[in-house]
């Protein structure tokens, strides 16, 4: 067996079992707490250690990110299943599947293909939907995380690089989905290719080589369905991943942010160690994802490209919409003035008016939002590190640009459907176009101006409560005939009578039911993470 003998002075002879020995250091050396020597004899283990006694902070906003991840999971798993049976071929075949209105009809391979796994194929139908439901969620779950970072200050020093990287995996997961619906060559998507076609083609001196380079040729082709599918089952999922894996790297490697409250500093991190408690909520919420999914690939329907029929280069469907994350670049075309800008080369360059909307503002989209922290740190004069993450209604400048930015977005993607609103409405799709204009200049100011005297307001609320207590909803009627309510001050009256709490930043309790007396708890696997520390004020939220 395996022991080890040590003898004291006296010469008296221990014998001491590894195991034993190995538990009784890791006792009396817990993380956080390590001496040069105590490192030294527990080098083996301390990589993985470190890991799994990591402390994240709990709250449902760090799912998120969580959320995107498992949701890519479920992509690659229901993409490989997809893979096996689609045929990424323009041929033109005759279709004799199970669907009956089709018969006979000619169509690529690549539609034929996905008609087979809709109707012939065991489960490809719940597959697709899975596959199709899941990129959604991807998508929204991603949009929500990085509008979570963006709110907070998350992505100030030292995590600028991973909110880049956040973006990068919006905008390569944006372009992945629309080549998964493109590869599917339906009537649908066929107007989506005669987009990319026109956007190319805008591009100033390099259009036409670029556009005939990636069709191969006249629109639309034979090769741009098979290009379409290595770039989405091969090289754009090896970039996702691995922009992910450089996310989740840097996540291991800077402490993680935590809201603000009591007990919690820039310098330590109150929550769950990752294992076992946050690793067991992780498969917890995983099963919870796929279920999701899974769920809404069995009963909600989305994208029948039965319906759409096969595609015709020349027919584009009327009320074709992209998928709803893309509809703000629809919106961008449809609101552009068809303004042709002709530079003085030669006999005159003309720059199609399609550029500005297609090529120029997605540029801007993917490049403001990258440089906004330098610009935020250089305005705020603060460049220092931050682990603690900012309200909202703290910093009413960034959270009125975040509320601007949205609105801009969200103006642009409901003109994106511009044609569908005037037929269901019965007005003017000119009136529309106008009005979508106006909107797009006027709206994202006013929206900044009500979001940052939200912020102000709610700054106050939190301020008056902080000075003059808690409402008790109690009414005291006193002896002259007039009426007081109760107030339940948060911290015990200074010598002149009245309450003195500054203003942390910490959510503030409004109710008398969120008052709690109790000094924060600190969680921890076998030891707590860390000593408790001085009470702060003798009041806490219940979040
Ligand atoms: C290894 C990873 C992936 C593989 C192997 C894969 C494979 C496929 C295949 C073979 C199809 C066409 C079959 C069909 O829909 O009938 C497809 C469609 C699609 N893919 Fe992927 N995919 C992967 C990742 C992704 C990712 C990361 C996204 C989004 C971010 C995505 C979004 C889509 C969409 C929206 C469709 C159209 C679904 C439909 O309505 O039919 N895929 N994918």
């Amino acid at each position: 067996m395996n022991v080890r003998t040590t003898t004291e002075a006296s010469g008296i002879e221990h014998r001491v079992d590894p195991a034993t020995e190995r538990r009784r250091r890791d006792r009396a050396a817990p993380p956080g707490r390590t001496t040069p020597a105590s490192d030294e004899r527990r080098r083996p283990a301390t990589p993985l250690r470190g890991v799994l006694n990591r402390v994240l902070p709990e709250h449902w906003s760090f799912l998120l990110g969580e959320i995107a991840l498992y949701s890519l999971v479920t992509l690659v798993v229901t993409g490989v299943f997809l893979a096996v049976f689609f045929e990424p071929s323009m041929d033109e075949i005759v279709y004799d599947g199970s669907y009956t209105p089709l018969r006979g009809t000619p169509m690529s391979e690549a539609y034929a293909s996905t008609l087979d796994i809709s109707f012939d194929v065991r489960g490809g139908l719940l597959i697709r939907q899975m596959h199709h439901w899941a990129s959604m969620l991807f998508i929204a779950s991603i949009i929500a995380y990085l509008l979570r970072v963006f709110f907070t200050g998350a992505f100030r020093k030292p995590r600028k690089l991973k909110w880049i990287v956040g973006l990068l995996v919006f905008w390569v997961g944006l372009f992945t989905s629309y080549t998964g619906y493109m590869k599917l060559d339906d009537g649908l998507s066929a107007s989506g290719l005669r987009v990319l076609w026109s956007i190319t083609l805008s591009v100033p001196v390099v259009g036409t080589w670029l556009t005939s380079t990636l069709f191969g040729g006249e629109f639309p082709g034979e090769v741009i369905i098979g290009r379409f599918y290595i770039l989405h089952v091969l090289l754009l999922p090896a970039l996702l991943l691995a922009l992910v894996a450089v996310l989740i790297g840097l996540r291991l490697r800077h402490k993680p942010a935590q809201w603000p409250g009591a007990g919690r500093t820039n310098a330590n991190v109150v929550g769950d160690r990752l294992f076992p408690r946050y690793a067991v909520k992780q498969v917890g919420l995983f099963v919870l994802v796929f279920g999701v999914i899974a769920l809404l690939g069995g009963l909600v329907q989305v994208n029948p490209v039965w319906l759409f029929g096969p595609s015709h280069g020349a027919v584009a469907a009327s009320a074709s919409q992209p998928a709803w994350y893309l509809m703000f670049l629809d919106g961008a075309v449809r609101l552009m003035p068809p303004w042709e800008v002709t530079l003085p080369i030669g006999n005159g360059y003309a720059i199609a008016p399609t550029f500005w909307p297609a090529v120029v503002l997605p540029t801007i989209l993917v490049g403001l939002p990258m440089v906004y922290p330098l610009l935020e740190a250089r305005m705020r004069r603060d460049d220092r590190e931050h682990h603690l993450l900012e309200r909202p209604r703290d910093v009413p400048m960034r959270t009125a640009l975040g509320a601007m930015a949205i609105t801009f977005y969200l103006v642009l993607t409901v003109f994106g459907a511009s044609d569908v609103i005037a037929f269901t409405f019965d007005v003017s799709t000119n009136a529309m176009t106008w009005a979508g204009r106006v909107a797009l200049l006027l709206l994202p100011p006013v929206a900044y101006w009500i979001t940052y005297r939200i912020c102000l307001g709610l700054q106050q609320h939190d301020r008056e409560v902080l000075a003059h207590g808690v409402e008790t909803g109690i009414i005291r009627r006193l002896p002259h005939g007039g009426y007081l309510e109760v107030r339940q001050p948060l911290a015990p009256p200074g010598p002149d009578g009245r309450t003195k709490l500054p203003y942390t930043g910490q959510p503030v309790p409004k109710k008398v039911n969120h008052l709690v007396t109790l000094r924060p708890a600190i969680k921890g696997f076998l030891t707590p993470t860390d000593p408790p520390g001085p009470p702060s004020g003798h009041w806490r939220t219940g979040e």
